[in-house]
């Protein structure tokens, strides 16, 4: 099998979706060359991708397989690299923090959010604004800084940090955006640590730790803030923009929304996470044996990717993948994963789209891409799908 190489590709990361279906057409799981490693596996249908994501064979804990060239800094210390026990230890203490219930309390609070950042957007001179800036990026950020305590967070040199680890421009750029943050998240504990404690989950999580000495370590802390606050906000804010961006280029579909949003907004957003959601392929996973899939065997020690993008595009799946169509309901898509490490923030990430959309499309008639706003920009690499800003006029 040829090894397909991805690299400084500017057509495959401004629409990888043709690419994919070529892919797909040769076989479910292929051998590809990314800016990360020489050689990753790529599953791109989605049987396989979802058979994947639910190995027990396939680990996440990327310190067992010796020439992968992360450093380990406390910031990895996370449950979404990590496996079983350790993994089922640390998900199980913030669980009960995003089930659906829990999630439904914050709703006003996301809606006063959400009008908040409109009242601003729409006040800007000329009716034209950057749709990333003004909501895609603050409304998730928001939310996920007042869920955890932290509202002193110095959110620009957090997005810059944040950016740099999920969709690196340099070639160390995640290695080292990884350890900038780990420091600055241990300054912040600190502080959050000395002051009186709140009713806040990251109190929670310290009082944890003192209470009962071995639950969650000091690197198992910064690992968890690490990753919710990463996850909080670099998913949502995408999933805003691309879905907003797939309403503006389909107008049937936008008029259809604006004629019904009770009835549509919630298969609407679904259709966005299927259609052109915010996480490109899964994070790594490792074969700790060999696995077989579709008839490919992929051998033991090697990292795997599953092409969440890819899947939601199989034709075995879902009928006339690439026609965006907000009323298909489509069930059983792969845009938070599945198996254990499904999204936790998923529930969270579903009330803030269809909240922010539904706002959006009510308060601004006449929405659309801004035709002098410059072309787009992909955010690079492989994992998050989006571009780094929206122009949009009203
Ligand atoms: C539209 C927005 C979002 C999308 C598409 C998304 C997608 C995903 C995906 C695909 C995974 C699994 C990755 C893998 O298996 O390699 C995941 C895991 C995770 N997500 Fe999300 N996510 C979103 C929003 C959020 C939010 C808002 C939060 C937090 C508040 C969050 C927290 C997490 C956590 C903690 C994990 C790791 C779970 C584990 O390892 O058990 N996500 N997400």
């Amino acid at each position: 099998m040829t090894v397909v190489d991805l690299r400084d590709n500017a057509d495959f990361t401004a629409n990888p979706y043709p690419y994919y279906a070529k892919l797909r057409a040769e076989g479910p799981v292929h051998r590809v060359r990314t800016h990360e490693a020489d050689e990753v596996w790529l599953v791109v249908g989605h049987e396989e991708a979802r058979a994947a994501l639910a190995d027990p064979r396939l680990s996440k804990d990327w310190r067992d397989f010796g020439d992968w060239e992360y450093e380990d800094t406390p910031v990895s210390a996370n449950m979404l690299e990590s496996d079983p026990p350790r993994h089922t230890r640390l998900r199980k203490l913030v669980a009960r923090e995003f089930t659906p219930r829990r999630i439904e309390a914050l709703r006003p609070r996301v809606q006063e959010i959400t009008d908040g950042l409109l009242d601003t957007m729409l006040a800007a001179p000329g009716r034209r604004a950057d749709l990333v800036d003004s909501l895609a990026f603050p409304l998730p950020m928001t939310v996920i800084c007042e869920l955890l305590g932290v509202p002193d967070l110095d959110r620009e040199t957090f997005r810059r940090l944040s950016n740099e680890a999920v969709a690196p421009t340099a070639d160390d750029g995640k290695n080292t955006s990884v350890r900038e943050m780990g420091e600055y998240l241990v300054g912040l504990i600190e502080d959050k640590r000395c002051t009186q404690p709140a009713d806040d989950l990251m109190s929670a999580l310290i009082r944890t730790r003192h209470e009962d000495g071995d639950a969650l370590s000091p690197d198992e802390l910064i690992g968890m803030a690490f990753l919710l606050l990463v996850a909080g906000h670099e998913t949502t804010v995408n999933l805003i923009s691309n879905g907003v961006r797939a309403l503006l280029d389909h107008p049937a579909q936008l008029a259809a929304l604006r004629a019904d949003p009770d009835a549509l907004i919630d298969g609407a957003v679904e259709e966005m996470l299927r259609y052109d959601g915010p996480v490109e392929t899964s994070t790594y996973r490792f074969t700790s044996e060999p696995v077989e899939y579709g008839g490919t065997v992929i051998p033991a020690g090697r990292s795997v990717l599953v092409a969440l993008a890819s899947a939601g595009r199989d034709p075995g799946r879902h009928p006339d993948p690439d026609r965006f169509d907000i009323t298909r309901a489509p069930q059983g898509h792969l845009a938070f994963g599945h198996g254990i490490h499904y999204c936790l923030g998923a529930p969270l990430a579903r009330m803030e789209g269809r909240i922010a959309i539904r706002t959006l499309l009510e308060r601004a008639p006449g929405l659309e891409r801004d035709p002098d706003g410059g072309p787009l920009e992909w955010l690079p690499g492989l994992l998050i799908r989006g571009v780094r800003h929206l122009p949009v006029r009203w």
